[in-house]
């Protein structure tokens, strides 16, 4: 890779100023990436002993090594939920600060050959761990139409699934859908051309996000990682996390909100009985949205939303 290709982490202000509480000494990014969030995080404290850098990709691992070379980061080819096996690998016992910045990097998207993207033409795989699990072209080629369809409406809030699903259940009886671009011209031949016209997204949009998420398990996936993050951190430590649609966002929104309750007896009880207190306080009350100056240099930041919580000195992590 081209180390001189720009890189710009998104809501790096935002980031800068909420992933760790005063005097920090331990950090994880779950989602390192190219190492952009970590290289600031890592200039802005020079005190902080130890960071450490996970991801699914191990290319992208190695890729960063390029662009952040602190001895201080130990990186782990893992899954953001294996965060409790992956501090305990790297020998210390809870962290600071936890940053998560959920989804693709904008290398995977630009590298053809990972066919995360209808932009470039490249054989559908969509795995952000290249070494585990089914391709999309596996899904797109053996899931039946009605399993398709839901994958398309439940993760990519597709009107058309069911149009897309049986076009691609009739071409493929014809050859397989092997490439990024034949599912994409499947998906703009599905669509009526009424409504093609008015839409301010290429066809394939939905469907190619509806993909990546089941290949990578993208939802259960930030489910597991989230209770397992609390429990990493230490008293007063924060959770940071960026995701790009709602489907992601709602589930940290809930999680926050489950965290931050309380007792949840019946108002009409005199005295609390189910002794539930607030495992975190939530450190953004809305998400936080990029700038337009930044999504004018960065359009991909246009969908980035950054909610962060820090968690309590006591109260127990379920
Ligand atoms: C949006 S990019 C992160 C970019 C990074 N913050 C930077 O500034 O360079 C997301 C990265 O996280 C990885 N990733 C996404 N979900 C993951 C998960 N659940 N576990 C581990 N890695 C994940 C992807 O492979 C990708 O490299």
């Amino acid at each position: 890779m081209n180390s001189k290709i720009e890189h710009k982490p998104v809501l790096l202000n935002e980031v800068l100023k909420y992933v760790l509480p005063p005097n920090p000494e331990t950090f994880a990014d779950v989602t390192l990436g190219l190492a952009g969030h970590t290289k600031a995080v890592l200039e802005k404290y020079p005190a902080l002993k130890a960071a450490v850098g996970i991801d699914k990709d191990g290319e992208i691992l190695k890729y960063s090594e390029e662009r952040c070379s602190d001895p201080r980061l130990k990186r782990f080819k893992a899954a953001a939920s294996d965060i409790l096996s992956v501090m305990n690998k790297a020998g210390l016992s809870g962290f600071d600060g936890i940053l998560a910045d959920l989804g693709v990097s904008s290398y995977q998207l630009n590298a053809p050959q990972r066919g995360f993207s209808f932009m470039n033409s490249g054989l559908l795989d969509m795995r952000m761990d290249q070494e585990f699990g089914a391709t999309a072209a596996d899904l797109v080629n053996n899931l039946d139409e009605q399993e398709l369809a839901k994958i398309f409406f439940e993760y990519g809030e597709e009107k058309f699934s069911r149009k897309i699903a049986k076009l691609i259940v009739e071409k493929r009886a014809v050859k397989p859908i092997e490439t990024t671009e034949e599912l994409a011209q499947i998906a703009m031949d599905s669509i009526p051309a009424k409504e093609k016209n008015r839409m301010k997204i290429h066809p394939a949009t939905k469907i190619f996000q509806a993909l990546r998420i089941k290949v990578n398990g993208e939802l259960d996936e930030l489910s597991a990682f989230l209770p397992a993050a609390l429990e990493a951190l230490n008293p007063g430590g924060r959770l940071t996390v960026i995701s790009f649609h709602s489907l992601e966002d709602r589930i940290v929104k809930q999680f926050f909100n489950r965290m931050k309750q309380g007792c949840v007896c019946p108002p009409k009880f005199p005295i609390c009985t189910c002794g539930k207190k607030p495992v975190i306080e939530v450190l953004t009350s809305k998400a936080i949205f990029a700038e337009d100056s930044e999504i004018e240099e960065n359009p991909r930041a246009r969908s980035a939303r950054l909610r962060s919580c820090r968690k309590l000195p006591e109260g127990p992590v379920s």
